[in-house]
């Protein structure tokens, strides 16, 4: 397994060494017609869908799928039913991701799940080296008998420097030929009073949860658009962008997260022309190990923060790994500038 380090020459010594899986020529060649690739053929959208009839606008990019296959199957004696939901609308085949804060926790989880359905995903943190979850999760990833090209891979970025993420995630793009979906999930937490928040600290969180988030985003959207893939771009929020935390002092954290929030809907209103989507996901309290410095420092939280939600627990890494899957995939198609909370009910009451 070879890390890239911060230095442009090493990522690029990295990216040297990993032939690409197709020429550019011919990924651009597959992408800009019909492809024989069932998985990949709703890559291709019409500009026009304006211009469009309600019926031709109703038909799936993907082919007959659903009810249209049933009825397809019933009129054409030579059209064989076999289930989609997973084979096309889920499947991430062929697809190339980007994950940030994926050395561990939710990014890892996120990436792992991405990987399953069929993408290269690339796993961007500030670790030179991943630690050994990591590696024991990329291996892991090499066993299962997945599609061509799914795997982990692993790069060292810090978010906040807007030219080296937009720079590492442009050389991904062009050794892969394409770039379909990022995931910005780097991100910190910092506990202080409003009153006494110092400066520098308010920064640092801003700068990671929401500059980051930018730079991150900016970077895949940058090559969707080069490449004319119609990407799906999810950024990492947080409950906590909608709701106050009850009884904790995450002044900075709530802010950036509503932030990310807006940003999310703002991008996707600029960006749907482009095919390009974009998302806001806000889990509720999840045990990683953003929250286990909090819990261990204060054990009374746990039953604190199990008991505000109507499932009486914190969520799991995995169970995010469904709506991600969806959010990056083309089951979500019709989805953008949306914040999807997944926090146990947390926020319902
Ligand atoms: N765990 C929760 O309860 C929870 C709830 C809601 C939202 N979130 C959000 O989910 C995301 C992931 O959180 P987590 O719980 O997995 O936390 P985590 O601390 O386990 O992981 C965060 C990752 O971000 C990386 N990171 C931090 N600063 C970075 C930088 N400047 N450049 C690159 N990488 C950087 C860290 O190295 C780390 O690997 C965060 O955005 C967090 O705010 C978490």
């Amino acid at each position: 397994m070879l890390a890239l380090r911060t230095t442009s020459t090493l990522r690029t010594s990295f990216l040297h060494q990993h032939a690409p899986r197709q020429s550019l020529s011919k990924v651009l060649a597959s992408t800009a017609v019909s492809t024989a690739n069932p998985a990949l053929s709703c890559r291709v959208f019409s500009s026009s869908s304006y211009a469009q009839s309600p019926k031709d606008q109703s038909a799936s990019p993907l082919g007959p799928i659903g009810v249209q296959a049933a009825l397809r199957a019933a009129s054409d004696p030579t059209f064989i039913p076999r289930p989609t939901l997973f084979e096309k609308e889920l499947s991430l085949a062929g697809r190339v991701a980007v994950v940030t804060g994926a050395q561990r926790g939710l990014g890892l989880e996120m990436a792992e799940a991405l990987a399953e359905a069929g993408a290269a995903v690339y796993c961007l943190d500030l670790p030179s080296v991943p630690d050994e979850t990591f590696n024991a999760t990329q291996t892991y990833v090499s066993k299962l008998d997945l599609s061509d090209g799914a795997r982990l891979e692993y790069a060292s970025i810090d978010v906040t420097n807007q030219q080296e993420v937009w720079d590492l995630v442009e050389k991904i793009a062009n050794k892969e030929g394409r770039m379909d979906i990022c995931v910005a999930a780097a991100g910190v937490l910092q506990v202080e009073e409003c009153l006494d928040y110092p400066s520098s600290k308010f920064k640092k969180v801003m700068d990671v949860n929401v500059n980051g988030v930018l730079y991150t985003a900016q970077a895949a959207g940058r090559q969707m658009v080069k490449f004319g893939t119609p990407g799906s771009i999810v950024l990492i929020a947080s409950m906590s962008g909608s709701i106050t935390n009850f009884g904790q002092h995450f002044l900075a954290y709530n802010t950036s997260k509503s932030a990310v929030i807006q940003m999310g809907r703002s991008m996707a209103c600029e960006l749907g022309q482009k095919k390009i989507r974009v998302n806001t996901l806000s889990p509720g309290y999840i045990y990683t190990t953003l929250t286990a410095a909090l819990l261990e420092k204060e054990p009374h939280l746990l039953k604190e923060w199990s008991s505000q939600n109507p499932l009486g627990r914190l969520g799991r890494p995995d169970e995010l790994r469904g709506v991600i899957t969806w959010l990056a995939s083309d089951a979500s198609t019709f989805c953008t500038g949306s914040d999807i909370l997944v926090s146990g009910g947390h926020h319902a009451w």
